[in-house]
């Protein structure tokens, strides 16, 4: 053999010490932004049909979701609000004591360190299901941007620590920063859903959110799955317009444009993890045909090699546990 040259590679892979001595990645508790569906009514705790695992709960059940995480040592969530009443143009969504608004209360109250990221659209408030108001048919962009200044701005009132606009209208940063600064909010970040692309991975968030649209699709709104430089141009316009953070959505079959996003851009950039990302890999795990922690811990160090340093999960609370159960 000593004939040949070669690099000796597995010296770095030797014992479990040295595999961690050279890992580039890593996850910790505090990289998770914790999603929670609130919805309406009394003593609720449903378990959402497609995703195992993951709740709709009412006000009375929200802290103890959050008691949790908090123990866990996540410092982050973001709210998702359920509710019955809907109308043309998403009132719920700017109302002063609308479900979102109410729920950050209750939580800033009981954890003033736990960061409340508001997600910022009216999808899961209007009638039609739409992210924004319908003019002709389609989604109003400018008509649109007015009502999501004022959502932005009841959140921050409800003591939201980062608003996230995801509802894909154009201007949707620059309009929400004039207004939020006009409030006395200037110093209220924007974590925008800059890089948002149409996609089906949202199938199991929409039955959980009670959000699918009445008719039609989003693909006027959200973005081609086939376009990259896209994505660019979508990042470029957000950071121009006062963007904090960039959220790249979903995750998995756009890790490409993660990294894009990594290289072009200096803010924190966030991986959305998606609920059908999540399903997939739960649907699997019960099945017995993979193991469940060895897949999210790759997929989630995967996000991060790709690029993310946050990660939106559904998966925060088990993976902080596992972290926690190594210490
Ligand atoms: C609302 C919103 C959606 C998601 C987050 N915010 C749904 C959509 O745009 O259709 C998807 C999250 C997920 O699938 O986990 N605009
Ligand atoms: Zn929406």
């Amino acid at each position: 053999m000593s004939e040949f040259t070669f690099d000796r590679h597995r010296r770095l892979r030797s014992s479990a010490s040295m595999r961690a001595l050279v890992q580039e990645t890593h996850l910790r508790a505090t990289d998770f932004i914790y999603p929670i569906f609130v919805i309406e009514g009394e003593d609720i705790r449903n378990e959402v049909p497609s995703m195992p695992g993951v709740y709709q709960v009412s006000f009375d059940h929200l802290l103890e979701e959050v008691k949790e995480a908090y123990q866990l040592g996540i410092r982050s969530l973001i709210l998702f609000g359920v509710v019955a009443e809907k109308d043309e143009i998403g009132s719920e969504a700017f109302h002063d004591h609308g479900i979102i608004q109410e729920a950050t209360n209750i939580v800033k109250n009981a954890y003033p360190g736990m960061l409340v990221v508001a997600d910022t659209c009216l999808c899961e408030y209007t009638s039609h299901g739409h992210c924004g108001v319908i003019e002709n048919g389609d989604v109003a962009n400018d008509a649109s941007l007015e009502l999501l200044a004022k959502t932005a701005v009841s959140q921050a009132k409800a003591g939201a620590d980062i608003i996230a606009p995801s509802n894909m209208m154009d201007g949707f940063v620059t309009v929400i920063r004039h207004a939020l600064d006009e409030a006395g909010f200037h110093h209220i970040p924007i974590m925008s859903y800059a890089v948002k692309y149409a996609s089906a991975y949202y199938g199991p968030f929409r039955d959980a959110a009670d959000s699918t649209p009445q008719f039609g699709d989003r693909k006027t709104y959200q973005m081609n799955p086939a376009n990259r430089l896209e994505a660019i141009r979508e990042a470029k316009s957000d950071i121009k317009e006062g963007a904090d953070f960039l959220i790249v959505k979903p995750s998995l079959s756009f890790m490409d444009v993660m990294r894009e996003v990594r290289n072009n851009f200096d803010v924190p950039v966030v991986a959305y993890n998606v609920s059908g990302e999540y399903s997939m890999i739960k649907a699997a795990a019960l099945n017995g045909w993979i193991d469940e922690k060895q897949l999210v811990t790759e997929t989630l160090l995967s996000m991060k090699r790709a690029g993310a340093d946050l990660i939106i999960t559904y998966f925060a609370k088990d993976v902080a546990k596992w972290l926690q159960e190594e210490n």
